[in-house]
């Protein structure tokens, strides 16, 4: 139980990073949440900053939700098959569990007054460990949509629902559905939460006031 609590307190602490901000701070000298949507998200990142900015600030964001997975996986080899204590009963449910924890520091870190992202890029590090395939379509989703429409959040709410549909035909085919339901609902959670976090997004979609991406160069 101590490992347990130690892996959540350390998983809630490596959500709480707010790389957006010290990425902006270390490389540009900038706040990120006085520029663009002021979030400190990897897409208000990737919009301020430019795209290799943007791209290492999606990568840390979603390296602190796949850290905690790989590991539960490490101590899964190492601890658990050297002495035949069985630290984690049900690992998949534990992975997923301490991936979970990691985007609530993320969307409410202990630095910045509890104001974190939107559980993108976080969230996406948790699909790209358990689920690549669904990962990796959820990223290209992402992608195909912004580079089409300049709204990340349109990219980022279409990637979320790509998500759920590619696990799930995952799982059907691979006739596993029963066995990782878990997955599948707490993935739901996830993107219930996801749309929740961009509730401000849909209204400045609807009123034609979002704010748009841009590649050209960056603007600060
Ligand atoms: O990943 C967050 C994105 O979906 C929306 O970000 O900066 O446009 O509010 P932003």
């Amino acid at each position: 139980i101590a490992i347990q609590i130690g892996l959540i307190l350390f998983a809630y602490l490596i959500g709480s990073i707010p790389n957006g901000l010290w990425i902006g701070k270390v490389f540009l000298k900038i706040d990120l949440r006085e520029h663009g949507s002021k979030n400190i998200g990897a897409s208000n990142a990737l919009r301020v900053m430019g795209l290799k900015l943007g791209i290492l600030t999606f990568a840390l964001d979603a390296l602190k939700g796949a850290l905690p997975i790989i590991i539960v996986r490490i101590l899964k080899t190492t601890i658990e098959l050297t002495t035949n204590i069985v630290i984690f009963e049900q690992a998949y449910d534990y992975e997923i569990i301490f991936g979970v924890v990691a985007v609530i520091g993320h969307t409410l870190p202990l630095f910045n007054h509890f104001k974190g992202g939107k559980a993108v890029a976080s969230s996406a590090g948790i699909v790209l460990t358990l689920t690549p395939i669904a990962g990796v379509l959820c990223i290209l989703t992402y992608i195909i949509v912004v580079i089409l429409t300049k709204y990340a959040s349109l990219g980022s709410t279409l990637a979320a629902i790509t998500v759920f549909i590619a696990a799930f035909i995952e799982f059907w085919l691979r006739d596993i559905l029963l066995e990782q339901l878990f997955v599948l609902i707490v993935y739901s959670f996830m993107i219930l939460f996801i749309f929740y976090k961009h509730r401000e997004n849909y209204k400045r979609l609807l009123n034609g006031t979002e704010n748009k991406m841009s590649f050209t160069k960056k603007k600060v």
